[in-house]
């Protein structure tokens, strides 16, 4: 239990004693019911952003928030852990338990399907005014809704998660061009150059963090074989050997491996934003990550276009993968106004524009400032209203189902350890199949 929860259970049973006291009756001390008693003004908030780029961003929103509601206490929790596997985890449990936080970062879609499907969730449609729904595009307002048409999440952003980041300078002294890199073998081309040149002393040029870095960098490989493939395999599609598609999903797991080959050895240590310190660092000159990186390239004092610069993961240029985080009101929490506030400040473009600058995501909403993005974000914005298709990220929540998610990542882990493609393929067509009744969603990209 959190000190500030534990805090304030005690002042509501000193409240109770009292007041048995004064009329002098024998009572039984029964807390009441969540919602009836006299609500504390406090806000407990479960993030798990915790890197230099994503601290800026939440304390920024929270500045936000406690501008406009000054008398509410604001507790954040964090639990560190990038992509939220650890934090889930913790959420899992609390919610199950009937112990539910105020409000939790979570990402957009399938990710909180469990809650809702345990009627733990409320509705919050109140959030979603007119205003709101006209803003917010329609692929993130169609997440953001249960199967009973009801809204239950409320987005702050938007992440590219497609996205290849390179060290700009190690480039241009080896001579590569990164506008050339628009497919895998002028890809693996370019590292081969950095390795025989030698003279950066770069010897695994692809900054790869831990498990979970290594699934989205398949999911990113994956949509490069074609939209077509990584549709079907978001519909639960791909479910075994013989399927249609089987055999693109065979060729991103052997792409996945020949990336493998130059990637670092301690990868499986390494925070997502300890690979993109590597970059940073000149021992590494490329990374395949979401655009949180951007934050961190921000905090370095690094300048888009100068110091780095990003292309399309190769043969995924006209695509923009998507990552949606959100907040939920859970039921039965302690603080349900304090939550209205917050989620309307998180929806707001005031808090958005004050979030998503320093967090290297664009706006959830169409009607932001983009005078306050910076270079890295113009080039996102132009994007996403250019490229051909959107695809949500599995890894990050919102294609599929959440335990599908779950079990893919130790298979790419163990695929970038040496299992070999074709088990690895099979296997996560075998997935599929496992979780086939979860997958609820027909995706048409
Ligand atoms: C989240 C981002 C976060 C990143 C690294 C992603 O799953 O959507 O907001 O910055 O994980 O922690």
């Amino acid at each position: 239990m959190e000190p500030k929860k534990q805090t304030i259970i005690i002042v509501l049973v000193a409240v109770l004693a009292t007041a048995g006291i004064a009329v002098g009756v024998t009572y039984v001390l029964v807390a009441p019911p969540p919602g009836t008693e006299a609500e504390v003004d406090a806000l407990e908030i479960y993030h798990w952003w915790t890197s230099g780029g994503e601290a800026a961003a939440i304390t920024a929103l929270i500045d936000e928030f406690e501008t406009l509601y000054p008398d509410t206490t604001v507790q954040e929790v964090q639990i560190a852990g990038g992509g939220g596997f650890e934090m889930r985890v913790k959420i899992k449990t609390l919610m199950l338990a009937g112990q539910p936080p105020d409000t939790f970062q979570i990402h957009n879609g399938y990710e909180w399907t469990i809650f809702y499907d345990a009627n733990l969730l409320d509705n919050i449609d109140h959030i979603w005014t007119t205003a709101l729904k006209a803003a917010v595009p329609d692929v993130v307002e169609d997440i953001s809704k249960g199967p009973d048409g009801h809204y239950y999440a409320v987005p702050v952003n938007i992440h590219r998660s497609n996205v290849l980041w390179y060290n700009a300078k190690v480039l241009q002294y080896n001579g590569i061009n990164p506008a050339s890199l628009t497919s895998w073998p002028a890809f693996w081309a370019a590292c081969d150059t950095l390795i025989a040149n030698g003279t950066s002393g770069i010897t695994k040029p692809v900054a790869m963090g831990e498990q979970w870095t290594t699934a989205h960098a398949f999911e990113q490989v994956l949509a490069s074989v074609g939209i077509d493939t990584y549709e079907a395999w978001i519909n639960g599609e791909i479910d075994s050997g013989s399927a249609t598609h089987y055999a693109d999903l065979l060729t991103a797991c052997e792409i996945y491996d020949n990336l493998t080959d130059y990637i670092n050895t301690d990868w499986a240590g390494l925070s997502w934003d300890g690979a993109i310190a590597d970059l940073i660092s000149g021992d590494a000159a490329f990374s395949i990550m979401g655009d949180w990186a951007n934050g961190e390239f921000y905090q370095a004092g690094w300048v888009h276009g100068v110091d780095y610069g990003t292309i399309g993961v190769p043969g995924t240029g006209n695509m923009y993968g998507l990552v949606v985080d959100c907040f939920e009101k859970p039921k039965n929490i302690l603080h349900p106004t304090a939550v209205d506030n917050w989620l309307g400040v998180v929806a707001s473009k005031d808090g958005q524009d004050a979030f998503n600058p320093l967090k290297g995501s664009i706006s959830a909403r169409t009607d932001a400032d983009t005078g306050k993005y910076g270079a890295y974000q113009q080039s996102a914005l132009a994007d996403f209203s250019a490229v051909t298709y959107m695809f949500p990220s599995v890894v990050h929540g919102s294609g599929a189902p959440e335990a599908f998610n779950t079990d893919l990542s130790p298979l790419i882990g163990a695929l970038t350890s040496g299992t070999a493609a074709s088990t690895t393929a099979l296997a996560i067509a075998a997935l599929a199949a496992t979780y086939a009744s979860d997958f609820i969603k027909t995706w048409s990209l």
